[in-house]
């Protein structure tokens, strides 16, 4: 077995990647990969809470798998595959919803939102944080990197595996130990931690203010050019920390670069269209090798669809492993007899 640490995380494929889920969760994965075993998977069964659209599911889950190639995870290194080849991971959240109490689940974040929205919750989104911990539980992870909004789900996580090494393990020691489930660590890295989108608020893809990352250089830089500022007038100095523009021009730059275009806010006689095109230069120059690479790799679905398989395969090894022995503490077989 290999002596490194495992990294592992979801994303939903429930529309474009944009620059939230990059910064939050798929650069802080990239960096992980480096120095962790990387495992990171395409969470098909969670879009199913909302997506209706067969066809929508298929692509969005191989623009997902692309994004993360096409930004540096290496799939002969890294794991990378789809959540429901593995489908162990529904037995597992089947064995949590048996010891997880409904308060827990009443207080997660997502679930408040929709139930104050007057809308009822169906019961995948109820038990969207089983699901989510199942997850990680199944593949002993010991870091998981995602933005701010996903640390509730991490504490969660947490509260289950202790809930099922007490209940079945009859144990307080976790898998590091050689007993029960692994208790993960959240990781999140703290300057990209909530990235704001057109409007300030948090960029997300249901609020219709996000920037995806792979927009033709045309829509990024009329993308940009919506982005909100106030109405102080271009010859006046302005704030560059309370700036829209200048914060995600923070995400594409270093301390140096930074310091320049804040001296240009204050001196005045800078406008924020100047700003606009100072955030749209350093996103291409950025971005504009990545969509080369996603858009190359959109084109051969037959070579994803072979990555994918490849990463089933090898996520399935460790995931039965892990559902074998919680099986056994539960007094299930350890594996079904026809198995
Ligand atoms: P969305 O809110 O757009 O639906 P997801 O829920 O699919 O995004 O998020 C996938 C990952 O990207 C999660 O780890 C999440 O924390 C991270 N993420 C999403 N939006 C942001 C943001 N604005 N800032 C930081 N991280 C984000
Ligand atoms: N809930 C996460 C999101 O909305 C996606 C996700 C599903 C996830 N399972 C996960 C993230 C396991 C980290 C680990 O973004």
């Amino acid at each position: 077995m290999s002596a490194k640490k495992r990294s592992l995380s979801g994303i939903k494929p429930t529309g474009q990647p944009h620059w939230g889920n990059y910064f939050g969760m798929i650069l802080p994965a990239i960096e992980l990969a480096q120095s962790h075993e990387a495992f990171y998977f395409i969470a098909d069964y969670h879009a199913l809470t909302t997506v209706r659209d067969p066809e929508t599911l298929r692509h969005d889950t191989y623009e997902i798998l692309a994004a993360l190639i096409a930004c540096g995870l290496d799939p002969a290194t890294c794991v990378l595959w789809r959540q429901s080849d593995v489908p162990e991971v529904c037995e597992l959240t089947w064995l949590l919803s048996c010891v997880t109490g409904f308060g827990l689940i009443e207080r997660a974040h997502a679930f408040k939102a929709v139930r104050d929205k007057g809308v009822e919750p169906n019961m995948g989104l109820v038990g969207y944080p089983l699901l989510m911990a199942a997850d990680i539980l199944l593949y002993d992870s010991d870091v998981v990197p995602v933005g701010k909004d996903q640390v509730q789900h991490l504490e969660m996580t947490r509260d289950m595996a202790g809930y099922v090494n007490r209940q079945f393990f009859k144990t307080e020691t976790t898998a590091d130990e050689g007993r029960g489930l692994k208790q993960p660590d959240a990781f999140v890295r703290a300057e990209t931690a909530v990235v704001p989108g057109l409007d300030g608020q948090k960029m997300s893809k249901s609020y219709g203010n996000a920037i995806p990352m792979f927009m033709s250089k045309k829509k990024l830089r009329k993308r940009i050019m919506q982005i909100v500022t106030d109405s102080t007038p271009l010859e006046e100095p302005k704030d560059p920390d309370t700036c829209n523009v200048f914060a995600l021009y923070k995400l594409f730059t270093d301390e140096a670069q930074q310091a320049e275009l804040a001296a240009k806010y204050r001196a005045g006689g800078f406008g924020y269209g100047h700003a606009k095109l100072a955030l749209f230069d350093v996103a291409e120059a950025y971005f504009g090798p990545r969509r080369e690479r996603f858009n190359a790799l959109m084109a051969d679905t037959a070579a994803l669809d072979a990555i994918l398989l490849d990463g089933a395969t090898r996520a399935r090894a460790v995931a039965r492993g892990v559902i074998g022995r919680v099986r056994a503490a539960t007094g299930l077989p350890a594996s079904p007899v026809a198995s």
